[in-house]
């Protein structure tokens, strides 16, 4: 088991954004979830990371993680890439990689890597990141969630403001990423193109997760093709 989430619960003052969420992802899995804006989606990913104190256990390759602090998470080898990608527009592209090093020695390896996955990254490695495309802002800040090498990648929302064409191309990205062994969690609001890359499946609603699947039988259920695929499969 990679990662094992037990009965997470949390509360932004009175609102109660995830109510008991448990699921498990084994090594390999590229799982994701759905769920439509507000769903929880973001909290349950901040939880994850640390970066919010939400009550239950969460237990990566079988160790329980210890509540708080981020960096030792990611020392244990899993890391977020965060909604709205987080670069830092005024830096180079070369920079940007470098700090999501920081915590590491052989940085330079870190970037050769994320150059190896994006070349563009390569061929624009001194041009301030704000000057980017949004597509290629999005490879930016998941090369910088690999410099660290992790077993496991959390994506929050990477299609988020990405032209169809551009979205395509990170799902394949992010498929590349999981081919190559690292185990990744997902979670989108564009259902239908997360689920088609998916082998696991579920559906957050209201800080619930109401159902659980394979990707292709959650693609292929008129329900949750009402609610989140636009009721038409043939649409894009
Ligand atoms: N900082 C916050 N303060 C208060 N409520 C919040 C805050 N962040 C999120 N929420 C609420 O928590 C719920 C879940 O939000 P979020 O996890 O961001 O959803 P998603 O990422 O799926 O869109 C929503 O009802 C949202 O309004
Ligand atoms: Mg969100």
């Amino acid at each position: 088991m990679m990662l094992k989430v037990e009965n997470l619960e949390y509360y932004y003052g009175r609102i109660h954004a995830l109510r008991g969420v448990s699921f498990e992802i084994e090594k390999g899995d590229l799982c994701v979830i759905i769920g439509s804006n507000g769903a929880g989606k973001s909290t349950l990913m901040n939880s994850l990371i640390g970066l919010l104190d939400a009550s239950g256990d969460v237990y990566f390759e079988d160790k329980k993680l210890t509540r708080g602090k981020p960096h030792t998470r990611i020392e244990s080898g899993i890391v977020l890439v965060p909604e709205g990608r987080r670069i830092f527009p005024n830096l180079t592209v070369v920079e940007n990689l470098l700090m999501g090093g920081f915590t590491i020695k052989n940085r330079e390896e870190g970037v050769e890597r994320a150059f190896e996955m994006f070349p563009i990254l390569k061929e624009r490695q001194k041009q301030r990141a704000g000057t980017l495309s949004g597509g290629e802002q999005q490879m930016l800040a998941i090369g910088r969630g690999l410099m660290t090498n992790p077993k496991m990648l959390l994506l929050d929302e990477p299609s988020l403001g990405l032209a169809p064409l551009i979205v395509n191309s990170v799902m394949q990205t992010i498929k590349r990423i999981n081919e190559e062994g690292i185990t990744v969690l997902l979670v989108e609001q564009n259902a239908k193109k997360a689920l088609a890359i998916a082998n696991k499946a579920c559906v957050l609603e209201q800080g619930k997760i109401v159902r659980t699947g394979t990707g292709r039988e959650l693609l292929n259920d008129p329900k949750i093709l009402e609610a989140y695929l636009g009721g038409s499969r043939k649409k894009d």
